[in-house]
């Protein structure tokens, strides 16, 4: 039986051979795979000839934009040129600031980044960044959650819009207000303590340089912060090396999952204390317990839960304790890596929103903007660095914000926006204002702090191998400074000052 089968086989295949229908197989393989790549690169131009379209009718209409702009490329090579001007280390940002500086008649133009990006009207015009943020509140790009998810794992309340944002932003709220600032000071001083001390024990030593990153998570190794760094050190909005590096996602998924490991138990446990409270009727969490993030996400757990009995619950809810995490992960990232800035000259952050047909944005000339098709980005680096707004914008004067309002120098506050504006402005301000001030008082007063960039760079030189002196033979010494500034903000996450701010610490007063 099995030998006539076989045979039946083998004479089926001949048959199916010789008959003229036949198609060798490789022209099937050949067929099966080039006809969907057909219909893809088919549907890609489709998109990318609709895409363009658009733009050239902006561009026709005579919105602002680089001329540079191409139906291939987009504007995705013009920034290119602003880039080589400046160090390969240096934020992409300031390069967007000195090609904005071209735009100085509407302080609004258009870059096509697509398809990387959408399509971005780049504002840096006070009056016109008041629009985006506060008189349209326009939602946030998915770009946001993009950028964001490698470092929170999830949606959270800055990728998020409308109502979900609505409910997660007031669950936050009253742990930052200003009440609760107050309770965090005597832990803020604490911390800053530690941090003198350690200033303190760097100073007059031989080698007495040292870099920020020496003072990363105080005395002693955190799990949580030590996996952010992780993340973080990984993490690029723009770099290819960085984004397209095959060890990234593996490794910004091994750390998110510690993190997200050591915050849901952390919820569990806070969870079983809170039950425990309820079972020995000390109803009271809420004076009790200090606002922590955990404490407010749990407490707003138990306030969604009023209906079930919180002590008949055997654990937290799975969904939520996910979207809490990802929110508590974007808090330790937030508080972790911005604070403590020259937020005028440096601001380290930005906005991004959506675009919504029917909106458009108005520059101070009374041209407008159509938004039907385009999203916005606030370019702050730009803005607080205009020239219409702030006179002599890229000198260090303090005093801009102790003067009167009819004193030149008194900032227009929207042209002030290191935290954004309007209600999807920073939660953490008051937070950063008294870390700052507390920074300020017990530093500044008994350690003095100078830059060691010259020393920096002789020590660096010394290591400069033979085959780098012959590349630059060539290729020119490599750019140090950004508009001379030396300690120019880095593409790290939260830009940092360049090489970690090397720098002599010594005791003016015990
Ligand atoms: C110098 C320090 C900081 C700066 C310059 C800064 C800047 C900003 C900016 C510009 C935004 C708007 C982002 C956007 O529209 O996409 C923002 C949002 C946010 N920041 Fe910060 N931030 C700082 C520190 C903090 C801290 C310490 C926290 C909390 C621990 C925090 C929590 C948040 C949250 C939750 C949002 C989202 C607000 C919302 O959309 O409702 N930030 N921040």
């Amino acid at each position: 039986m099995a030998r006539l089968h076989f045979g039946n086989v083998i004479s089926r295949d001949q048959t199916t051979r010789n008959s003229p229908a036949f198609v060798p197989s490789w022209i099937t393989i050949l067929f099966t795979i080039s006809v969907p790549l057909i219909i893809a690169l088919g549907y890609l131009l489709r998109v990318g000839y609709l895409h363009r379209s658009k733009i050239n009718a902006l561009r026709k209409q005579g919105i602002p934009m680089p001329k540079e702009w191409s139906w291939f490329t987009g504007h995705l090579l013009t920034l290119q040129k602003y880039v080589d001007q400046i160090p390969p280390d240096a934020n992409v940002n300031l390069a967007m600031k000195d090609l904005a500086r071209e735009y100085a008649e509407t302080e609004v133009f258009l870059m096509d980044f697509w398809p990387v990006y959408p399509p971005l009207l780049m504002v840096y015009s006070p009056e016109a960044a008041i629009q985006v943020s506060t008189k349209y509140n326009l939602p946030k790009t998915d770009m946001h959650l993009r950028f964001i998810k490698p470092i929170t794992g999830g949606p959270n309340v800055i990728s998020m819009s409308d109502n979900e944002w609505k409910t997660w932003r007031s669950l936050f709220n009253p742990g930052f207000s200003t009440a609760v600032m107050m309770d965090n000071v005597p832990h803020i001083v604490d911390s800053v303590q530690v941090y003198c001390e350690i200033l303190k024990e760097k100073a007059g030593k031989a080698n007495h340089a040292f870099r920020d990153a020496d003072l990363d998570y105080q005395r002693s190794e955190n799990v949580l912060a030590t996996a952010l760094g992780y993340i973080t050190r990984w993490y690029s909005f723009w770099d290819p090396r960085i984004l397209m590096h095959p060890l990234r996602p593996f490794i910004q998924k091994y750390y998110g999952h510690v993190m997200n490991k050591y915050i849901r138990n952390e919820l569990d446990h806070q969870f079983l204390e809170i039950k425990q409270e309820k079972l020995s009727n000390e109803n009271s969490i809420h004076s009790k317990r200090a606002k922590s993030v955990i404490t407010l996400a749990l407490e707003a757990c138990v306030a969604e839960n009023q209906d079930k009995n919180i002590t008949a619950m055997t654990k937290l809810d799975d969904d939520f304790a996910r979207y809490a995490t990802y929110q508590i992960r974007l808090f330790l990232f937030a508080g972790n890596d911005t604070t403590s800035k020259t937020l005028s000259l440096y601001p380290p952050a930005a906005t991004m929103r959506s675009g919504r047909a029917g909106i458009a944005v108005t520059d101070r000339h009374g041209n407008t903007y159509p938004m039907d098709h385009v999203d916005a980005t606030t370019l702050h680096s730009a803005v607080h660095n205009n020239p219409r707004v702030w006179p002599r914008p890229d000198k260090f004067l303090p005093e801009r914000f102790l003067v009167e309002p009819d004193h030149e120098l008194y900032p227009n506050p929207a042209a002030y926006r290191p935290f954004e504006q309007g209600l999807r402005n920073r939660i953490g301000q008051t937070l950063v204002y008294n870390e700052m001030r507390i920074l300020m008082i017990m530093t500044a007063r008994v350690i003095d702090i100078k830059p060691a960039y010259d020393e920096w760079d002789a020590l660096k030189e010394k290591e400069v191998g033979l085959f780098a002196r012959v590349v630059r033979k060539f290729a020119g010494e490599p750019i140090k400074t950004v508009h001379g500034d030396r300690a120019y903000q880095t593409k790290k996450v939260g830009t940092h000052p360049a090489n970690g701010y090397p720098c002599h610490v010594d005791i003016v007063k015990q």
